[in-house]
């Protein structure tokens, strides 16, 4: 058994030694493999007699596990180390200056997001988020559109196959939903702007069938219309950079506000000359109006007792009005040379104090 004693040395020390996987690999095999060394040994215990193999073979078997352990724990090491080395090199340095040409831009549908959330944050609405993919009550029925409303056809709405308790499953075609999850899930005041992906089977220059809208609402126990103006005043001239921009509301009608208004800013088209600001002309950009007492109380909230105004606008559009961006269709091609030219530099954030677009 001397000779068992200097072979578990040698292999222990062997495996230890091991530089690399490749090295410890081999180790193994010329110990534990088919032809190794102890697999050798362990053959040869057929030919012993019953006691003398009984202990033999206990001890090599000791001896096997005890290097295949060792193998074990060197291949974690070495494991480890390469980890670690690897990490070492592949590490980046975050304080270094971004290389030009990897400078990538951020997306005008992303910095619009932004700027509104800037405009709307510091006034003191929370952004809130819901599904893509709603039911028919959240999209339409709570939002005071019953089955047969006329309202549903004009939303180009996709249905997906199957129904859920609530009716069969939409692509939402409005950021209203999350109006209702909002309401259902906590107890007025509420504050809040949904910036999201809505879909609707459209597609044209000024059409994706997949766009973005931001919403907004605010419920509590003194709003009033004059709130909604003041807000809406403000969110455009902040948005469109001219201080004394003419906007003005228009009667309109929606299902679940009462009353509504399109909300319409100041322009000039002089020939070919299209400008926001002062001018005779006036262009549409987002709807609104008061809560509508049903919404609220399709939302278990008691009308008697909490009023409030929503709003809701296309992205797209505030984006094409301000950036001068003509089809928006674009916005969706994932042209790189589109992107260079109207995206924007990824470390300027929107914001009131820092402004909205450098
Ligand atoms: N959901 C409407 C749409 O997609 C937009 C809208 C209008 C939202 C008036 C509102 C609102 O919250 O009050 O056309």
């Amino acid at each position: 058994m001397e000779d068992l004693e200097d072979l578990r040395s040698e292999l222990l020390a062997a495996a230890e030694a091991a530089a690399d996987l490749e090295a410890l690999e081999r180790v193994r095999v010329s110990a534990l493999g088919k032809k190794g060394r102890v697999t050798g040994l362990m053959k040869g215990l057929g030919a012993m007699d019953p006691d003398a193999r009984r202990a033999a073979g206990q001890a090599l078997n000791r001896v096997k596990d005890e290097v295949a352990a060792a193998i074990e724990a060197r291949s974690r090491t070495l494991a480890d180390a390469g980890l670690e080395a690897r990490l070492l090199e592949e590490g980046v340095d975050v304080t270094l200056p971004v290389r030009p040409e990897q400078d990538g831009r951020v997306h005008p549908i992303s910095q619009t997001i932004d700027e509104a959330i800037a405009i709307l944050g510091e006034m003191g609405f929370s952004v809130a988020e819901g599904p893509d993919i709603e039911d028919d009550w959240h999209n339409f029925t709570a939002l005071n559109i019953p089955p047969e409303h006329p309202a549903r056809q004009e939303h180009d709405t996709f249905y997906l196959p199957g129904e859920g308790e609530d009716g069969r499953m939409v692509l939402r075609t409005h950021t209203s939903p999350v109006q209702i999850r909002t309401m259902q899930a906590a107890e007025p005041p509420v504050r809040i702007i949904v910036p999201g992906r809505t879909y609707r089977c459209d597609y044209d220059a000024t059409h994706s069938p997949m766009f973005h809208q931001i919403e907004g609402l605010l419920v509590d126990e003194s709003t009033h219309m004059g709130h909604l103006r003041g807000c809406l005043i403000e969110f455009c001239r902040a948005f469109f950079g001219v201080d004394d921009l003419p906007v003005r509301f228009r009667p309109s009608y929606f299902p679940f506000t009462e009353p509504s208004a399109e909300v319409d800013i100041g322009c000039t088209r002089d020939g070919g000359d299209f400008r926001i600001g002062h001018g005779d002309d006036w262009l549409e950009i987002l709807g609104a109006g008061m809560v509508n007492p049903k919404v609220l109380e399709n939302c278990g909230i008691d009308s008697t007792r909490y009023q409030g105004f929503a709003f809701g606008m296309g992205i797209e559009r505030l984006a094409m009005l301000k950036y001068g961006i003509p089809d928006l269709r674009t916005f969706f091609e994932s042209d790189l040379r589109w992107l260079r030219h109207y995206g924007f530099a990824p470390l300027h954030i929107p914001s009131m104090v820092g402004g909205l677009n450098g």
